[in-house]
């Protein structure tokens, strides 16, 4: 029995690929397994294209990444929306709303096994929300699900003979990824540098992984081994 709080990507979600139903049903009958072994689960989900499409499109007007932001939170709340009524309609004992902030989530997650939420308030992204509601939870770890397979040097994207990493330190992670800053509406990094820097603070161990492979998120909630980069203190 644990509680784990896991970070999915909106890219996983709304994937250009014909597999996404299958992706979305494997979501879901690895969060009704593990309800039914008496884990509590925390799903926070990430903005992906409608997040990008809606930030996008009003940039030219809005010359405030707060209110940018903003834009962000509402799609990463419609993707929560899908993730929740599918584990609803599978019959999972999910919290009814969506939170808009992690107290909230933290109080629902002791009266229902499975809560759902998005974004919380401009300045972060939703890896920020899933380590702070880790962290409040009590939670024994915190799952990055993002589209690569490990933490790289570099963008492997960029540099394919990039170094990749199974176990970090969050010091060393923070010096991959920046200082803790939110410096843009929308621009997405491997993991959130405010994230890092809190779960730094908090101790809270963070496993990163390739959540395209749902295998690879149920192994980080059962707590087996599984392909990542696992990070914790030093
Ligand atoms: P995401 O959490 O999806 O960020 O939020 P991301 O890292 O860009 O994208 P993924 O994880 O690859 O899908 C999308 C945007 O919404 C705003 C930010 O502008 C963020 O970049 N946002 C989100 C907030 O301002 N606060 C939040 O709590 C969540």
């Amino acid at each position: 029995m644990a509680t784990v709080i896991a970070a999915i990507g909106g890219s996983l979600l709304r994937p250009e690929i014909e597999e996404r139903h299958a992706w979305l049903e494997g979501l879901v009958s690895v969060i009704r397994d593990r309800v039914s072994m008496d884990d509590r689960i925390g799903i926070v989900v990430g903005g992906g294209a409608p997040a990008r499409e809606g930030i996008e499109l009003a940039r030219p007007l809005i010359d405030n990444e707060g209110h940018l932001d903003k834009i962000g939170i509402a799609a990463t709340r419609l993707n929560a929306t899908i993730v929740r009524e599918a584990l609803s309609d599978a019959g999972v004992s999910v919290s009814g709303t969506i939170p808009i902030r992690v107290d909230e989530a933290v109080l629902l997650l002791e009266e229902r096994p499975v809560v759902v939420m998005g974004g919380t308030t401009p300045g972060h992204t939703t890896d920020a929300v899933a380590i702070r509601f880790a962290i409040a939870s009590g939670a024994d770890r915190c799952i990055i699900a993002t589209n690569v397979p490990k933490v790289y040097e570099e963008d492997p994207r960029e540099n394919p003979e990039a170094e990749s990493h199974d176990f970090l330190t969050h010091d060393r992670l923070q010096e991959i990824v920046g200082p803790a800053e939110h410096s843009r509406a929308g621009a997405s990094q491997i993991v959130d540098p405010v994230g890092v820097s809190e779960a730094n603070m908090s101790k809270m161990t963070l496993n990163i992984l390739d959540g395209r492979d749902v295998g690879l998120i149920r192994s980080a909630i059962v707590g087996d081994e599984f392909v990542g980069t696992v990070v914790r203190g030093a």
